[in-house]
């Protein structure tokens, strides 16, 4: 990718203030009847169907995805940003069903999305046919109609970059790797970004900072951290984990924050991070950017999510 500016003909003027949302990991339900072909499930496939029909399915609502997905509209952000693992087992009415959810959002202008280890369980030509349903909110406003990362939207002073960690892996893993291709076009992005001064927000699914599980982390990790401790970037955005999470990682003038959001959609009481959201706001103040995030959390059918939690994060 070769970057020169972002001018960005597509993007509002940034008023006083950028207010988005992050919302990850919804795994929105599946049924027997989204394969078309018992084929389908003889294949690693198979397990995580288990998995989903066995448990799962108990523990991810979408009673709950709905009831603060209509909280975050409410709020009408700017922009909403998805984080990956929309579906669970990549089968054909899933992605379907996905796509009409980001619909439900709002339009490209206004929603992004990438894909977490759920949206490509396997990796073929059929589940890549149905995640290219979800392109027009993975791509850039220029980029045409291919699915190809890492992409970017500039929407005023602000630069959202997404990426894609997701590949297929062995039976019992669910780790990502940007790669070396991605990576290269995410340092060209982030210099670029940079001396446009924009605030730049990367967005992947596997978490690039904090404890790393062979099985289940960023691959690259390190890698990643080296073109961060060289660049920097304003906001490191990721799922994958379930748990709303706070780590850094050093950049040229001083941490990064790298922010996971839980689960969109799970239900209380089933032992684990009930279903949250986060709303951010950016704004430029006296040379350095501000950014502050309120933590929204479910709190039952048709009842007003609680904001359990503020943060201010500054970064020069
Ligand atoms: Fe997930």
């Amino acid at each position: 990718m070769f970057v020169t500016s972002y001018e960005g003909s597509h993007s509002p003027i940034m008023t006083q203030s950028f207010r988005f949302a992050h919302l990850s990991d919804i795994h929105l339900p599946t049924f027997i009847s989204d394969g078309t072909n018992p084929v389908d499930f003889l294949n690693k496939r198979f397990f995580s169907a288990l998995s989903w029909f066995g448990n799962r399915r108990f523990i991810h609502l979408k009673t709950v995805s709905d009831t603060l997905v209509g909280d975050c509209l409410k709020s009408a952000p700017d922009h909403i940003i998805v984080t990956g693992d929309l579906i669970n087992l990549s089968l054909p009415g899933e992605y379907s069903r996905a796509t009409k959810w980001l619909q439900s959002l709002g339009s490209p202008e206004t929603v992004s999305a990438i894909p977490g280890n759920h949206d490509l369980l396997l990796d073929n030509s059929r589940t890549r046919k149905g995640l290219a349903q979800y392109t027009p909110y993975m791509q850039g406003d220029d980029q045409g109609g291919s699915l190809a990362f890492p992409f970017v939207k500039r929407r005023g002073k602000v630069l959202i970059i997404g990426l894609s960690t997701a590949i297929e892996t062995p039976l019992g893993w669910c780790s990502g790797r940007l790669g070396e291709q991605q990576r290269l076009a995410l340092f060209e992005i982030l210099q670029q970004g940079r001396k446009d001064g924009l605030c730049r927000i990367i967005t992947l699914h596997h978490p690039p900072a904090g404890p790393q599980k062979q099985k289940k982390g960023l691959e690259d990790h390190q890698e990643f951290a080296r073109i961060i401790a060289e660049l920097g970037a304003e906001l490191i955005l990721h799922g994958h984990t379930h748990r709303s999470s706070i780590h850094a990682l050093p950049g040229p003038t001083g941490p990064v924050s790298v922010m996971g959001v839980a689960s969109l959609s799970v239900a209380p009481d089933k032992g684990y991070p009930v279903g949250c959201w986060h709303e951010y706001e950016v704004q430029r103040e006296k040379g350095e950017w501000k950014i502050s995030l309120n933590v929204h959390q479910y709190a039952g059918q048709d009842i007003p999510p609680n904001c359990i939690a503020k943060a201010l994060l500054r970064s020069a």
